[in-house]
């Protein structure tokens, strides 16, 4: 009994010692500082995800470029720093900014109510409307959301649309693949019957494919489905910052600008 209550005190004095250390380090919000202190702005992202990032050749050198890449640069030039690109895996683009490895995340990330309980979000900047790509051929077969039960779907790891397919597509097989360009080929070859991707990411890749197509299955979105820049929780003078770049563009319509010049090379370019 002795020890029992000598861990327990023990594990109290630990947790609220803890919690003093989590109280300290929100109050006084260091995120703008870091950021300047270093003199750059790491960004996590996952650049297979046209027109918002995506790898391309520039005077003959690879180079990340999109919409996503627009709004970074817009932001790093208001904080005056030097911009950095960290090319990652979408299921880890999140996490890295919550480890502290980038400061920020862009990469089409949409600021549901699950994800802002981790990080805090900027204004949102683009609408997130989800589509089924499926094969042209079968395009007849697919016209509800439950005209692919008993038949397997691809959803990126780690992105909203794996849920969007498990609640929408009703008796579908869910398949969750780490890299867009997976799903495509797999639909391509037959081994999955639909793809879930938001719609101008689809749209690019149907201009690319001509044997695929957009299905006319209707998916639902929810409301904080939007997409915006993720931040580290508590990053209030960050976020003021961030919500300034993002509302300047949004009312010059620079996203939807971006977006579409994105677009545009996205299609054009072989890959
Ligand atoms: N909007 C979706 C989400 O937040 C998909 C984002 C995927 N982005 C990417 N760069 N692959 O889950």
């Amino acid at each position: 009994m002795k020890i029992v209550k000598k861990v327990l005190v023990g594990a109290l004095t630990a947790l609220s010692l803890i919690s003093l250390a989590a109280c300290s380090s929100s109050s006084k919000d260091d995120s703008v500082k870091k950021i300047e202190d270093k003199g750059k702005l790491v960004v996590a992202m996952n650049p297979e995800f046209a027109p918002f990032e995506f790898k391309t050749l520039v005077n003959g050198k690879d180079t990340i470029v999109g919409a996503d890449v627009e709004i970074a640069k817009a932001i790093a030039k208001e904080l005056g720093v030097k911009v950095e690109f960290s090319a990652m895996s979408f299921n880890n683009v999140l996490s890295s900014v919550q480890s502290g490895k980038a400061d920020i995340a862009i990469s089409g990330i949409s600021a549901t109510k699950e994800r802002q309980k981790v990080y805090d979000f900027s204004e949102t900047y683009y609408e997130s409307v989800n589509v089924v790509i499926v094969k042209k051929s079968e395009l007849a077969k697919y016209k509800k959301t439950d005209s692919l039960k008993g038949l397997s779907v691809a959803t990126q790891k780690g992105s909203i649309q794996e849920d969007v397919a498990k609640k929408q597509l009703t008796g579908a097989k869910i398949i969750s693949l780490v890299q867009n360009g997976e799903m495509i080929n797999e639909l391509k070859s037959g081994q999955v019957n639909g793809v879930v991707l938001e719609k101008p990411i689809a749209e690019g890749y149907v201009a690319k494919n001509s044997d695929l197509a957009i299905a006319q299955i209707k998916l639902k979105s929810g409301a904080s489905d939007s997409y915006a820049v993720a931040m580290p929780k508590g990053s209030t003078s960050l976020k003021k910052r961030v919500d300034k770049v993002i509302k300047k563009l949004k009312k010059s319509n620079k996203i939807d600008a971006f977006v579409k010049e994105a677009y545009n090379l996205s299609v054009s370019s072989k890959e």
